[in-house]
C-alpha cells in the first residue's frame, strides 16, 4: 500500500497499482489542487467551532501549524483554541494499512468536550471508472458498517475491499459521502461536523466515505491518543488489524521499524563534505527521491496522478542504475522485467505492464470482471515497422546491468535465461548483445543512429533522421558491455564489439563536430541540428554531455563542447536543455519546436540532463565547474527563493522554466523525474568519485579546488569503507596516494575487503 500526501494532508492512497487499485479518491488538477485527502476534523462541542489538524480542508486560522514530511511518513501538528493536536500518517512495513496516530492535548485551563472525526473518500479503484461512465461506475460500489468498522466493497472488482476502523468504539459514523458532506457543502464545511452529529449512513451504490466520530472530554492538561486505520481487506482483516494496532506500543514499534528501514538504506552511503546542502541532499532526500522513482516507476505523484502505469522503458532502465547499493532487489527485479520487455530484434517496448511478460504469473481470480484491468494481446503492441520504437530505450539497460553486477558481484546474472517479449529466450548476456546490435543496424545515411520515434528527448522526433546523442549512448553502452565481456573471456565478442565501437566513434568524429561543439542530430533530409549557424536550437545539452561521458570526445573537443554548454546554457537555476529556444515550428526536428519557449523540452532547465554535465565536467577534471553546475540545480540551494521556485526545496523537479519564459526559475513536477537518480549517481560516483568496480572500490574524486577534505562512509559487499580524502594542494582531480588501514595501495582503487570488516582509507589528491 502506498500513499501520496502533501503538506495539508491532501492526496490519495492505492494498493499495488495506482491505476487499477486506488483506495482513496483524488481530483487531479482541481481547485483547490489537493482535494480530497486523509483528514481529521476536530469540533468544540460547546461552541460548535471546528477545524482540521492539517489546516485544510477547513482552513481555519490556526495559531500554529507545521507539517513535517519524513522518510515515508508525514506529521501534521496544530494549535487552536487551547487544543494541541497531531496527526502522524504512515504505513507499517508489513501490513497494507495506513495508520493515523492522532494525539490531542487540552492546553486550556478548563475541561473541554470535543468530537474527533476521520474522513476519507473511497475511490472506484480503477482510475477510469472514477472519472467516466457514471451510469455504470456509480452503481458498482457499496458500503456497510459493523461493530466499529466501515466496510467498502467495489462490486465489479475481484479483490475490491477496504475497511476503515479505529482503536476506539465510535460514537457515530457515515459511510455515504453526500450524507457526511451535505448538499451544497464541501470538505471545508461538512454538515456532519457542522452539526456535530453523523447520520449512520451506508448503502449499496453511490459515493462512499469513511467518517468515524469519537466524543471525548479532556481535563486541563489531559492527553489522549487515537489510532485510525485504513486497510485493505474485508471484515476479518479489519478485526485483526484493529486488535493489532489498537496497541499504541505496537504502533510505536512499527514506526521505529520504518525508521530503521530507511536508516539502513541511508547508512550505505553517507557523506561529509564542506557543502552542507550537498550533505543534506545526498544523505537523505536525494536517495529517498531515487528510491521512490524505482518503486513507482515515476507514475504516482500529484502530477503523475497514476493513470498511466507500468514501466517506461528508458526511465526505469536509468532508475535501476542509480540505487543498486540501497535497493539491489528492486533494481534486479526491474532489470529482469525490462529484459522481458525486450524484443528479439533488440529494442525495448516503450511502455508496458510487467505482468504481460511475466512467465510466472498465475491467474487466481474468483470471477471474471466485465472491466477493470484490460487484457492486452502482446502481438498487437509489437510492430515490425518500428513506428513506436524509441532509439535509446534499451541502451540504458546495458550500463544498469553492469552497475548492478559491480555493486553486488553477481556475475552469474549474465547467464540467467530470460524470455523475449515476442517469444523465445536467451541469457541476460545475449539480451545485451541484441540491444547493441539493434543500434548498430539502425543507422542513417551518415552512419549515426537513427532518431526513430524519439531518443531520450521525447519531443525530438527525427524518424529516419539521426541522433548524435544515441550514437554516443551506443558507444557508452558498448564500453560498458565490453567490461563484462572481457571478464567473461568472450574473445570473439570482445573483437566484434571493439570493432563496433570503433565504427561508432569514427562516424561520430566525422559527422558530429561543428568546430566548437557537437551538433544534436541530422534531419531526414540531411540538415544539421544545433550548429554555430543556427539562430535557435543552437547548443544542446544531450549531445555535448554524452560526447564527453561516452569517451568519444578527445580532451580538446570535450572541453570546448562543455565550455559552450557553460556559455550558452548556464543559468543560476541550472543548465537549460538547449538555447535559444525554438520559436519556428519545424516538423523535421519534431514536436520540440512546437513547445512554448523556455518550457519542458524547449529550452527549459530540464533537470534530468544536468547531472550528465556534472559527469562530463568530472571526466574533464574540472571540479570547480562541476560544482558550479551542481549547486545551481540543487533544490536545497533554492530554499530562499521558494516564491519563485514554487516547489519543495528537497526534491529535484522535472524542469524549471528557462530564460525564454516569463516565469524563469519556476520549478515544475517534483519527485517523479530521472534527475533524482542521476543526481545521486553523478554526485556520489563522479564528483565524490566513490564507485564500485568488479573487485575493488574506486575513489577518484573531482571536487572544487577550495575543498580541503571530505569524508565518505560506504558499505559495499558486506564491508565498511571509511574514506577520508585530503586535498592539501587545492587540486580538482587526481589521486596521488592512497592507504588502506595504513598500508599504501597503488592506483585509486581499494581492493575488496572481507565481509564484516571495517577499513580506513586515506586518499590524497
Ligand atoms: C520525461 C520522460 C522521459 C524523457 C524526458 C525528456 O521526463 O519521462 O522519458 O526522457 O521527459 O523528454
Amino acid at each position: 500500500m502506498c500513499a501520496v500526501l502533501n503538506q495539508t494532508a491532501g492526496g490519495y492512497a492505492f494498493y499495488k497499482s495506482p491505476e487499477y487499485h486506488r483506495i482513496t479518491r483524488f481530483r487531479p488538477n482541481g481547485v483547490p489542487l489537493d482535494r480530497p485527502g486523509h483528514y481529521v476534523y476536530l469540533r468544540d462541542d460547546e461552541s460548535g467551532d471546528y477545524w482540521s489538524v492539517s489546516w485544510q480542508p477547513t482552513g481555519k486560522p490556526l495559531e500554529h501549524y507545521t507539517c513535517r514530511h519524513g522518510l515515508s511518513y508525514s506529521k501534521y501538528q496544530c494549535n487552536y483554541g487551547g487544543i494541541s493536536a497531531e496527526q502522524k500518517v504512515f504505513i507499517p512495513l508489513d501490513d497494507p494499512v495506513e495508520l493515523w496516530d492522532v494525539r490531542l492535548r487540552n492546553d486550556s485551563d478548563k475541561e473541554r468536550r470535543l468530537s474527533v472525526y476521520s474522513y476519507v473518500e473511497w475511490s472506484y479503484h480503477h482510475i477510469e471508472f472514477d472519472n467516466q461512465n457514471f451510469q455504470m461506475s456509480n452503481y458498482c460500489s457499496g458500503s456497510s458498517y459493523e461493530d466499529g468498522v466501515v466496510l467498502y466493497d467495489l462490486f465489479y472488482e475481484e479483490f475490491g475491499y477496504q475497511f476503515f476502523t479505529a482503536s476506539f468504539q465510535p460514537d457515530g459514523f457515515d459511510a455515504l459521502r453526500d450524507k457526511f458532506i451535505g448538499l451544497y457543502h464541501d470538505e471545508s464545511n461538512p454538515v456532519g461536523v457542522e452539526q456535530g452529529r453523523l447520520s449512520g449512513s451506508f448503502e449499496k451504490t453511490g459515493n462512499h466515505c469513511a467518517a468515524l466520530q469519537k466524543c471525548i472530554t479532556l481535563a486541563p492538561g489531559e492527553e489522549i491518543r487515537l489510532v485510525f486505520m485504513m486497510g485493505q481487506g474485508q471484515l476479518e482483516q479489519a478485526k485483526e488489524t484493529r486488535k493489532k494496532y489498537s496497541d499504541t506500543a505496537y504502533v510505536d514499534r512499527c514506526f521505529e521499524l520504518l525508521g530503521d528501514y530507511w536508516e539502513d538504506k541511508l547508512s550505505r552511503l553517507q557523506v561529509e563534505t564542506p557543502n552542507q546542502n550537498m550533505n543534506t541532499s545526498l544523505n537523505i532526500w536525494n536517495l529517498y527521491q531515487s528510491e521512490v522513482n524505482i518503486i513507482f516507476s515515476r507514475f504516482a505523484s500529484f502530477i503523475e496522478v497514476g493513470g498511466r502505469t507500468g514501466l517506461g522503458y528508458r526511465d526505469t532502465a536509468q532508475d535501476s542504475m542509480t540505487v543498486p547499493h540501497s535497493n539491489p532487489a528492486k533494481c534486479r527485479q526491474r532489470i529482469i522485467e525490462l529484459l522481458r520487455g525486450e524484443t528479439k530484434a533488440g529494442y525495448g517496448l516503450h511502455l508496458f505492464q510487467p505482468e504481460w511478460f511475466d512467465p510466472d504469473k498465475k491467474e487466481v481470480k474468483p470471477f471474471k470482471s466485465p472491466t477493470v484491468v484490460p487484457e492486452v494481446n502482446v502481438k498487437d503492441i509489437i510492430s515490425d515497422d518500428l513506428k513506436n520504437v524509441c532509439s535509446d530505450d534499451a541502451l540504458w539497460l546495458v550500463p544498469s546491468i553492469v552497475e548492478y553486477i559491480k555493486e553486488t558481484g553477481e556475475m552469474s546474472l549474465l547467464d540467467e535465461v530470460v524470455t523475449y517479449a515476442d517469444g523465445g529466450e536467451g541469457t541476460v548476456y545475449e539480451h545485451m548483445t541484441r540491444i547493441l546490435d539493434f543500434s548498430a543496424q539502425q543507422v542513417g545515411a551518415t552512419g549515426i543512429c537513427k532518431g526513430l520515434r524519439a531518443d531520450w528527448n521525447d519531443c525530438l522526433n527525427l524518424g529516419g533522421g539521426e541522433s548524435a546523442m544515441v550514437s554516443f549512448l551506443h558507444y557508452w553502452a558498448i564500453q560498458n558491455f565490453l567490461e563484462v565481456a572481457e571478464r567473461s573471456g568472450k574473445t570473439e565478442d570482445i573483437e566484434k564489439y571493439r570493432r563496433m565501437a570503433e565504427k561508432v566513434r569514427a562516424a561520430c568524429d566525422a559527422e558530429l563536430w561543428d568546430g566548437k561543439w557537437y551538433i544534436r542530430g541530422i534531419t531526414a533530409s540531411g540538415r544539421k541540428i544545433g550548429t554555430q549557424k543556427d539562430a535557435e536550437g543552437k547548443v544542446h545539452m544531450e549531445s555535448n554531455t554524452w560526447a564527453v561521458i561516452s569517451g568519444v570526445a578527445d580532451e580538446e573537443k570535450g572541453k570546448s563542447a562543455m565550455d559552450s554548454v557553460d556559455e550558452y546554457l548556464y543559468t543560476p537555476y541550472g543548465l537549460m536543455l538547449n538555447a535559444p529556444s525554438f520559436t519556428v515550428p519545424d516538423d523535421e526536428i519534431g514536436f520540440v519546436t512546437r513547445v512554448y519557449p523556455g518550457v519542458k523540452e524547449n529550452g527549459s532547465i530540464f533537470s534530468h540532463p544536468n547531472p550528465w554535465a556534472w559527469v562530463a565536467e568530472a571526466k574533464l577534471g574540472r571540479g570547480d565547474r562541476a560544482m558550479k553546475f551542481y549547486n545551481a540545480l540543487l533544490p536545497e540551494n533554492q530554499n530562499d527563493i521558494i516564491e519563485r521556485r514554487e516547489a519543495e526545496p528537497y526534491s529535484y523537479c522535472q524542469f524549471i522554466m528557462g530564460r525564454d519564459h516569463t516565469a524563469f526559475g519556476r520549478a515544475r513536477h517534483p519527485f517523479m523525474t530521472g534527475s533524482g537518480g542521476w543526481a545521486y549517481f553523478a554526485a556520489t560516483r563522479y564528483l565524490l568519485g566513490v564507485r564500485p568496480d568488479f573487485d575493488g572500490l574506486t575513489v577518484d574524486p573531482c571536487i572544487p579546488s577550495d575543498w580541503k577534505s571530505f569524508r565518505v562512509v560506504r558499505k559495499w559487499r558486506g564491508a565498511e569503507y571509511h574514506i577520508l580524502v585530503e586535498n592539501p594542494d587545492g587540486k580538482q582531480k587526481g589521486v596521488t596516494s592512497m592507504t588502506v588501514n595504513g598500508e599504501k595501495v597503488d592506483g585509486s582503487t581499494v581492493p575488496m575487503q572481507p565481509a564484516g570488516s571495517v577499513c580506513e582509507v586515506v586518499v590524497r589528491m
